[in-house]
């Protein structure tokens, strides 16, 4: 079961090591470019293992220096060093023994990013899921825990902070300006948990006292003079250990807690036991340089890579393919946290959003794969949405079918039978199984069926029987390798309503698979039969998104005009809006492209400027029902022959009808969200901000001129007015002295702080139109840009590749040209982003067909290409498979 490049490692054929690993001692010589590293292993055989089976050890890019066992040097003819591993022979049968690996690495030279690396002159690590085998030969995968005690040895002037996993045991000079630092992790822990730091940080301390009064030092070291940045990530951590404690029973477990920001990472942050490293996008915040959304940000993944503690790394995967028993359930933690900090209603239309934007869009393409892969050439290509925000949905749907305080006994079981383990989402499903006495098995298909399932609804009510009858028939589409599903358990939430929006009393037909307010459809077709209805009701599905599925219910413009002013869920609300919004924005989009002019829905504009002016609803909330679907919902719902530039000029025509129609009550909002008093950060204060910069986005369309967005450019007091205001000029006033002076001033004001370049690189990458590409080119030139790291070569090459529709899908494929050309670049440095900027291309298939001709060639240039990175290549090839 070990990965070789290139090979396909599969579930079924998953088996333990022969050998137990049982200690694990490392030493560190730091040099920049010639780090020496001793490991001292101590195994024995595993009961029962193959008394001749040698020691496989993995490997990547190591040079070997020595090998000693049991203090000895080895005699060559018992291992043999290959590219990816180190196979030693003739090991003892039952006692244990030691090996001794010194092996030299080259910080400085390591691009990828994985194992050890320099970033910014700060020695740090990412070792998952397999980049422990950069630092040295060692069974690099999950199911391999042991105690790991590490030493690490630098010059003391340039490093003098030296950290790693778990408790400090102590630390001393070390001759000729060097020191030393030595830190023990009681907690048995799989490789890629394993952490270290070393260099030149500042530090913010603090402190939090655990249930059970336990003191805990909790320390961020961000680089010098960004001290006062990491207020808010200590605040969003001590809410986070609280929160956990309160919510779920979960204590820290070590007297430190140590976050890492570094400036050079590959995603947003890791969970490294003890000691977090992190992006330092997600860390550093002040009104001056982040939004809201950075803050929202740094809230969720600083609690997300907390949450880890106990969903992780206590518990840990016992192979890759489990990947969503860690990353599923802790973003469900992650969203419920802060869903309880914030407006629950508005943190799940975001939610929703992007499960919709990107895991349906990845479940519908060559991509697709179900949430528990069953067979992969590349586990870093499964860190996706589907494994992360599918992942966390599967796990909300458990708590839906079995109601909070069951839920949450399942959860302190698997807590309890799985600490210190590494295990499978069959023990993970099992404990909520026990504690609920509900068979789970069809449930657990979510796991193993890629794919969105659609429900069809329809819907009959006998009024002398006094019946309301719902119909729903489910059908999953054929993915890549699965071309017939089986029928699964889904659980959605409904209402009846009335024509005020008031509960209807009905009663479940005796045999009706109806509990509480949840519909348990588990067959292909069903019907679920109320009792008692005098006069036909609204029905209200999927409220709160009990289930990620698409619902296919033809309902009229009346009923969901109802639900839109008067569910009381919040988010019922905005859904029937984006049911009524996204078909006519199909629709504008079809007449457009057949030469016709778009008339909006007046139902939809007065739903929508019903919304805006209404005072009791929360301005987070409006500002998200503002936000019409986005070109690629359009694109997604409309499936094939996808045209982007008739799709953006459908959705602007009717944005600018809305916004004409209703410029007065705009311009109202609109000044009274404008703000008095100091900025602050908290989430009231952020739904004003939204909704004020919604509608000065739709007043841009409304009057035409770039007057307002200069005002509320050149008066913002903080960042998320200073960006939406440029983005309102950028992308809707490009190349006028208001847009040019105000990206000119910004790059002036913020030249020197990269982070809030990457917002400038982004704007600038996402101005819609053919002129884009030209535009990104020109950029990539730019002083700011960095194509090594990978914060600037998203903010710049990924939001256009990603977030551009008519940029990058210029009919003339120059933009897939380009893309492709800096993939084959990237991926020379930085395999795991290169793959990651390629999945930009995965619907290329529902394209109209020149568009698709262009990219299919583009992707096909990219597959021609010799020495491509396993990463690369996995893609590519899967992108294009037929
Ligand atoms: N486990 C990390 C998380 O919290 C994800 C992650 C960080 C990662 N760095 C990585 C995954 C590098 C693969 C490779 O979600
Ligand atoms: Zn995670």
């Amino acid at each position: 079961m070990r990965t070789e490049a290139g090979q396909v490692v599969n579930l079924a054929d998953y088996r333990p090591t022969d050998f137990v690993l049982e200690r694990v001692d490392l030493t560190f010589e730091l040099d920049p470019t010639e780090t020496k590293v001793e490991a001292r292993l101590i195994f024995h055989r595993r009961e029962g293992a193959d008394t001749k089976a040698p020691l496989v050890l993995d490997g990547e890019d190591l040079v070997l220096v020595s090998l000693l066992f049991d203090q000895m040097e080895m005699e060559p003819e018992r291992y043999q060093a290959a590219a990816t591993h180190l196979t030693i022979r003739d090991l003892p049968e039952a006692e244990p023994f030691e090996i001794t690996i010194t092996t030299l690495l080259n910080p400085q030279a390591n691009t990828q990013l994985m194992g050890l690396y320099r970033s910014n002159g700060i020695y740090c690590t990412q070792c998952e899921a397999e980049g422990f085998r950069r630092i040295t030969y060692f069974p690099d995968r999950p199911d391999v825990l042991a105690v790991y005690t590490v030493n690490i040895i630098a010059d003391k002037a340039a490093n003098p902070l030296l950290l790693s996993n778990g408790n400090f045991l102590g630390g001393a000079g070390y001759g000729e300006g060097k020191h030393f630092a030595a830190w023990f992790d009681p907690h048995p822990k799989p490789s890629y948990l394993f952490a270290l730091v070393a260099g030149d940080l500042a530090l913010v301390e603090d402190s939090f006292t655990t249930m059970s009064g336990r003191e805990v030092t909790l320390k961020i070291y961000v680089e010098h003079g960004k001290q006062g940045n990491a207020a808010y990530a200590m605040d969003a951590l001590k809410r986070s250990m609280k929160w956990d404690e309160e919510v779920f029973g979960r204590e820290y477990d070590l007297d430190i807690f140590m976050i890492v920001a570094v400036s050079d990472f590959n995603f947003g942050a890791m969970e490294n036991k003890g000691l977090n490293i992190f992006n330092d996008k997600y860390i550093l915040a002040d009104p001056e340089t982040a939004t809201d959304q950075d803050y929202a940000n740094i809230e969720a993944i600083v609690a997300h890579e907390y949450f880890h503690n106990w969903t992780g790394n206590r518990i840990t995967c016992r192979d890759w393919f489990q990947l969503c028993l860690k990353e599923g359930l802790t973003v469900y933690r992650d969203h419920e946290f802060s869903a309880d900090q914030r407006s629950r209603a508005v943190k799940r239309i975001a939610e929703v959003r992007t499960l919709r934007s990107e895991q349906f869009a990845e479940d519908a393409g060559p991509l697709a794969h179900p949430v528990r892969p069953a067979a992969y050439r590349e586990i870093n290509n499964f860190y996706t949405t589907t494994v992360y925000e599918k992942g966390s949905e599967v796990t909300r749907m458990i708590a839906t079918i079995l109601g909070p305080q069951a839920f949450r006994q399942g959860l302190d079981l698997y807590f309890e039978r799985h600490d210190g383990q590494a295990v499978t989402v069959e023990d993970f499903v099992q404990c909520f199984a026990e504690v609920s006495a509900r068979d789970l098995a069809q449930f657990s298909l979510w796991y193993n069926q890629s794919g969105t399932p659609a429900v069809a609804v329809e819907t009959a009510h006998d009024a002398r029987k006094k019946q309301f009858t719902v119909t729903l028939t489910q059908t999953i589409p054929a993915t890549p390798g699965q071309p017939e599903k089986q029928p699964m358990h889904i659980p959605l939430r409904f209402a009846l309503i009335d024509a005020k929006g008031k509960l209807v009393a009905a009663s479940a037909s005796a045999g009706s698979a109806i509990e509480g307010d949840v519909l348990h459809l588990t067959r292909e077709r069903q019907s679920f039969v109320f009792e008692g209805v005098a006069k036909p009701p609204v029905l209200s599905l999927n409220r709160g998104f009990s289930a990620p599925v698409i619902i296919r219910f033809a309902q009229s413009g009346d009923a969901l005009a109802l639900i839109a002013r008067h569910e009381s869920d919040l988010f019922a609300r905005w859904q029937a809006l984006t049911d009524m919004a996204l078909p006519a924005l199909a629709a504008a989009a079809r007449t457009l492209a057949a030469g016709e002019a778009v008339q909006v829905d007046p139902v939809l504009k007065e739903s929508l400027l019903a919304i805006l002016a209404d005072d009791t609803l929360e301005p987070a909330f409006r500002a998200q029902a503002l936000s019409l679907p986005s070109e690629m919902d359009i694109a997604r719902e409309l499936g094939s022959d996808i045209d982007p530039d008739a799709i953006h000029a459908a959705r602007q025509a009717i944005i600018s009808q809305i916004a004409q129609d209703g410029s007065e009550i705009f311009l109202a909002v609109h000044k009274a969200m404008a703000e008095a008093g100091a900025y602050s950060p908290d989430a009231p204060s952020a739904g004003r901000r939204a909704l004020k910069n919604a509608a000065l986005s739709y007043l841009g369309h409304a009057i035409k001129t770039p007057q307002l967005a200069a005002e509320a450019y050149a008066n913002a007091n903080n960042m998320t007015d200073r960006s939406q205001a440029l983005t309102v000029l950028a992308h809707q006033f490009a190349g006028t002295n208001e847009t040019n002076a105000a990206l000119a001033d910004f790059e002036k004001r913020f030249g020197d702080n990269p982070l809030v370049m990457d917002k400038w690189f982004a704007i600038q990458a996402t101005v819609p139109g053919g002129t884009a590409l030209e535009r990104v080119r020109s950029l990539m030139t730019s002083p700011h840009f960095n194509s090594g790291n990978p914060n600037r070569v998203r903010a710049l090459i990924g939001s256009f590749a990603a977030a551009n529709p008519t940029g990058f899908h210029r009919a003339d494929g120059e933009s897939y040209r380009f893309l492709a050309a800096e993939i084959l670049e990237i991926d020379k440095r930085n395999p795991q982003l290169a793959a990651r900027l390629l999945t930009s291309m995965r619907s290329w298939r529902s394209l109209e067909t020149r568009r698709a001709s262009e990219a299919r060639k583009a992707l096909e240039t990219i597959a021609a290409s010799d020495g491509l990175s396993n990463d690369v290549r996995d893609i590519v090839d899967r992108i294009l498979k037929d």
